[in-house]
């Protein structure tokens, strides 16, 4: 897939809402390439995705997996925070959830992409067993892994990964990692590049990339594409939230890593939540995600934009508003400048 891929940008999976097949078709059709995040998506709510995405599109794409946590965190590590959760919704009024643990539907997705094959799945925060990789090499996909330390690329090399996704600490959203461990090193993009430069993959490189001259860079350290998201979570075709994009359109306030929204580091903009919580922040994914769940909704359609997760990757501010095809284009015209 990557050997084709002209201009080597890649539409990285954006769940939670900003993902859409529309978003995905427009960057497809323009001849990037364009992942559907399934992340926290019914399994009936990624078919019609799915379909919609072939009925606007025959070109190929890729669909997006989390690998499920091992087992449910401890619920005495956790059971303070929850506290403190509940009390800064209850003294705003905002519904809070269960802290409970699911696998998000993993098995029944994939069984789903067994049956209704994506040109790739990529997976985010661990390496999918054996036996699915060789479903879906068997079903004629390519399987992605994203990985951010040197020897989680061991690891999705030894397991027979057809590309690896090297995500930076700059990047927005959710750090992929295997492991959700304080104690592990964080890789700057052009680090993990650098360091993974002898990989015998494909390298897909993501994490700050904003512009043609980012691509470039990345390319020049030996990435064969660029996966960008945070460039795209301003585009009309993007399901990002209407506080989310005012945020991000400001452009001033910086981006942190915490786990305070879902129980696992990811980066995005500074606001009221981020800063009240971080200190008590634990990790434990899924079940924070599941107890912040409705208060988020409930912001985000309040336009409550100091209650939401505000994910962007630092470099935001270099977010441009355009339609999907369009900043394709600009990107591949900056990009081709600075080659
Ligand atoms: C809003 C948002 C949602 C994301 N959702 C996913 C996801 O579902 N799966 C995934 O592998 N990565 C996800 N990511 C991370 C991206 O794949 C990618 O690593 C990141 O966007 C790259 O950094 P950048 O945002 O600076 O471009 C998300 C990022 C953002 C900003």
């Amino acid at each position: 897939m990557l050997d084709r891929l002209q201009p080597p940008i890649v539409l990285a999976p954006l769940a939670g809402g900003p993902s859409t097949p529309a978003l995905v078709a427009a960057v497809c059709e323009a001849g990037a390439f364009g992942f559907l995040a399934s992340g926290y998506l019914r399994p009936a709510a990624l078919a019609e995705q799915l379909a919609e995405l072939r009925s606007l599109t025959r070109r190929p794409f890729g669909v997006n997996l989390f690998i499920p946590a091992p087992r449910p965190a401890d619920p005495a590590t956790y059971a303070p925070y929850v506290e403190e959760i509940g009390r800064w919704a209850g003294a705003r009024g905002l519904p809070v959830g269960e802290p409970w643990f699911d696998d998000d539907a993993y098995t029944e997705k994939l069984d789903l992409l067994i049956r209704d094959p994506a040109p790739v799945v990529s997976f985010t925060f661990g390496m999918p067993d054996a036996e699915a990789v060789g479903r879906l090499h068997d079903a004629g996909s390519e399987v992605w892994v994203t990985v951010t330390t040197p020897s989680e690329a061991a690891i999705a090399v030894a397991g027979g990964a057809d590309a690896l996704v090297l995500q930076g600490t700059e990047a927005g959203g959710h750090r992929g990692s295997f492991s959700d461990d304080d104690s592990r090193p964080g890789y700057s993009t052009l680090s993990l590049l650098q360091l993974l430069a002898g990989t015998p993959r494909p390298l897909v490189a993501a994490g700050g990339l904003m512009s043609g001259a980012g691509i470039a860079a990345a390319l020049a350290a030996g990435a064969r594409a660029a996966q960008l998201g945070t460039a795209f979570l301003l585009c009309p075709e993007a399901g990002t939230a209407a506080p989310h994009r005012a945020a991000l359109r400001r452009g001033d306030v910086p981006t942190k890593v915490t786990r305070a929204f879902t129980g696992r580091a990811a980066r995005g903009i500074v606001n009221e939540f981020m800063a009240e919580h971080d200190a008590a922040a634990v990790s434990a994914y899924p079940e924070i995600h599941h107890v912040t769940q409705p208060l988020r909704r409930q912001a985000r359609a309040d336009g409550d934009a100091a209650a939401i997760n505000l994910w962007a990757g630092e470099a935001y501010a270099l977010a441009r508003e355009l339609p999907a095809a369009e900043l394709v284009r600009v990107l591949a015209t900056e990009l081709a400048d600075a080659a």
